[in-house]
């Protein structure tokens, strides 16, 4: 019998409609557009408005499309891996507010949380329970409302961050096609460079703790950069140069929109001309976990069964890591 491998079937994202521009962002800080678009490519990014308006919101959407996208009902979902680092409460996990709001009443799920990696660690994980044969339905969602953590008076980190969300369905595949290999990798050291402190056990939420801006979203960048531009692309050839991959074998390169300048540098290190390399930053900025499965979304059209992807991403944590898959489907 021939391997089993966990094929993405269907894909599908939401943005939510209010679009804050970098104009709008000069009158909230000192910035000016040519300094965000030459140091990040970000010209906009979307923002959830509303109240009571949470996480599983940006999922809610891009799930029930899903769903029909791929003629199944919520009931034939077994399994919701939800990758946030936003989830609509410390507890319980988003995945079962989904479930409920979706009405997936068969699934059982679960929050991951790797920051911008989270999509990755999630599509990995989601595979195991496809590859072993438990589950034959496997949704992976990425989402993210960066808006409820990031300060708008902090000019280091409001420009980065957008909401969104993007979502795959995981089936068998015994072609060939689906998740080959990824690696993947944490360093804990990182996590001074890139954090929220409060509101966790470490720090619970006090009234000092929100004086100190200890709920928002805190990032070293230079810092950052400097460790993603070399791990992003480094992973990205390990993964490839391991599966033997050339440039010319690689059909996309599905990076993590964090910043231009880092997709840049991974693409060129694989060899990757631009026109092979997805690229949606300038519209939504960093949605965190959502920016790979987003991409995904926007590129399906585009996309051909067999296709040989490359996915790569770096986050907080640190997180890094890198997946070779097969395309699973031509869209109809
Ligand atoms: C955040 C980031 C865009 C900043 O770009 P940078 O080229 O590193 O810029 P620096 O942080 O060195 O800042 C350069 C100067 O611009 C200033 N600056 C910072 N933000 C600014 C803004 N929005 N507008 C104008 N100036 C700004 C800084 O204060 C600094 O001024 P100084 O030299 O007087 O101190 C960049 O570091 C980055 O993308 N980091 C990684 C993000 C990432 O990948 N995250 C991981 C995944 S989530």
């Amino acid at each position: 019998m021939s391997k089993i491998h966990a094929a993405i079937t269907a894909v599908n994202g939401y943005v939510p409609d209010y679009i804050l521009t970098n104009q709008e962002l000069e009158t909230m800080v000192d910035t000016n557009d040519e300094w965000i678009v030459s140091r990040t490519g970000i010209k906009e990014r979307r923002i959830l408005k509303g109240e009571g308006k949470a996480t599983s919101d940006l999922a809610v959407p891009a799930v029930l499309g899903l769903l029909e996208k791929r003629g199944i009902s919520a009931d034939d979902i077994e399994l919701i891996i939800f990758c946030t680092s936003t989830p609509d409460m410390l507890f319980p996990a988003t995945a079962n507010i989904l479930a409920d709001k979706v009405g997936a009443k068969k699934a059982w799920g679960f929050d991951l949380q790797a920051a911008c990696s989270g999509f990755l660690f999630g599509l990995t994980t989601g595979a195991q329970f496809i590859e072993s044969g438990k589950h034959k339905k496997v949704l992976v969602v990425g989402a993210d409302k960066m808006s409820s953590v990031v300060n708008y008076e902090d000019r280091n980190t409001c420009i980065l961050f957008g909401d969104g969300c993007g979502c795959v369905l995981l089936e068998p595949n015994e072609e060939g096609n689906g998740l080959i290999d990824a690696v993947l990798k944490t360093d804990g050291a990182g996590a001074p460079y890139l954090n929220i402190k409060g509101g966790g056990s470490l720090n619970p939420a006090t009234h000092g703790t929100v004086d100190a801006g200890m709920h928002y979203a805190y990032q070293e960048g230079r810092t950052v950069f400097k460790f993603a531009v070399t791990n992003m692309a480094d992973v990205a050839a390990e993964v490839m140069e391991r599966n033997n991959l050339q440039a010319d074998d690689v059909a996309w390169l599905v990076p993590h929109q964090a910043n231009k300048r880092i997709i840049d540098a991974t693409a060129e290190r694989a060899g990757l001309p631009d026109e092979k390399v997805m690229v949606n930053i300038q519209k939504y900025g960093n949605t965190t976990s959502a920016t790979i499965p987003m991409c995904l979304w926007e590129w399906e059209d585009k996309l051909k069964k067999g296709d040989n992807l490359i996915l790569a991403a770096f986050g907080g944590g640190f997180t890094w890591g890198s997946i070779y898959l097969k395309w699973g489907y031509t869209k109809a």
